[in-house]
């Protein structure tokens, strides 16, 4: 594969974040099943699903915290597990989950991850302050993040996440811990990175975030891709049918609330009776 990206660059250019049949299990359970798909530069793709779908388990993978069981994945032509150095140049990831050091201020947790991409502090100073400004976090950049509340530690992971201009940005449950005004920022944020030609991958259990800010979606249920395309595309296939939601559940298999209210009124009846 790197020999055909090699030969032809307008491909390596394009293709910015490529999973060749992904598969992953642990132990015996399947959690991925053959996952293909690829992010190209300018573009914002999605991996929607309920639950326990395997969003984060294929996101740790592109990012290399987990090694898939079969195939393979590519960031920039340079492949995750075979070249984890080169590939990672590339990539900026924004766990759902943010972490950070207890004893560092906002601040300093920037200039370490500055340190680790021997970035230096003068030349980012005004970017950190523009992006600490627009997220509502620059006033507590002095503080220590033990004392943060969970939302500024992710705005502060987003900012870290950005410091070295990633190509790829790769961010789990996007709005995860996040008010309606650091949603909205951070959805212009995006925006913006794709007009500079990154590719971002996110991922989200809400179907709205999916529509207003992907291009393209991939469905997820039980670890396999249930639905790809355009994500305008999935409402033009539901319009004049169902509901979009109805359909959405129908791929993944939830909501499962129809038959636990049934279970409900049926316990109430039974203790009314
Ligand atoms: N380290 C692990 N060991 C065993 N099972 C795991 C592990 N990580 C994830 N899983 C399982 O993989 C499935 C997918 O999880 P995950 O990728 O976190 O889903 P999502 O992010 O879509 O909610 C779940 O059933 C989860 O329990
Ligand atoms: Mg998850």
């Amino acid at each position: 594969m790197l020999n055909i990206i090699k030969k032809n660059e307008i491909w390596v250019l394009k293709l910015a974040l490529v999973f060749e049949e992904v598969s992953k299990s642990f132990d015996d359970k399947v959690v991925l099943r053959d996952m293909s798909f690829e992010v190209r530069r300018g573009e914002i793709v999605s991996l929607l699903g309920p639950n326990g779908s395997g969003k984060t388990t294929a996101l740790r993978i592109a990012v290399g915290l987990l090694k898939p069981s079969r195939g393979n994945v590519y960031i920039m032509g340079f492949s995750v597990f075979g070249d984890p150095v080169n590939s990672k140049k590339y990539l900026g990831y924004v766990p759902e989950t943010p972490i950070l050091y207890d004893n560092l201020t906002g601040f300093e947790y920037l200039e370490l991850v500055l340190d680790l991409w021997r970035l230096n502090i003068s030349d980012k100073y005004n970017e950190i302050i523009k992006l600490t400004r627009i997220l509502d976090l620059e006033q507590s950049l002095e503080e220590l993040t033990v004392n943060y509340s969970a939302g500024m530690k992710r705005k502060l992971m987003i900012i870290g996440a950005l410091l070295h201009d990633p190509i790829v940005l790769i961010m789990d449950e996007i709005t995860s811990n996040l008010d309606p005004k650091a949603i909205v920022t951070i959805k212009q944020l995006l925006e913006g990175l794709k007009d500079l030609n990154r590719a971002i991958l996110i991922s989200t259990h809400i179907l709205e975030i999916a529509e207003e800010l992907a291009d393209r979606t991939l469905i997820l249920r039980s670890g396999e891709i249930v639905w790809q395309g355009e994500t305008r595309k999935f409402r033009e296939e539901a319009i004049g049918e169902k509901k979009l939601e109805d359909i959405f559940f129908e791929l993944t298999g939830g909501p499962e609330i129809a038959s636990i209210l049934d279970y409900l009124k049926r316990k109430n009846d039974d203790l009314n009776s």
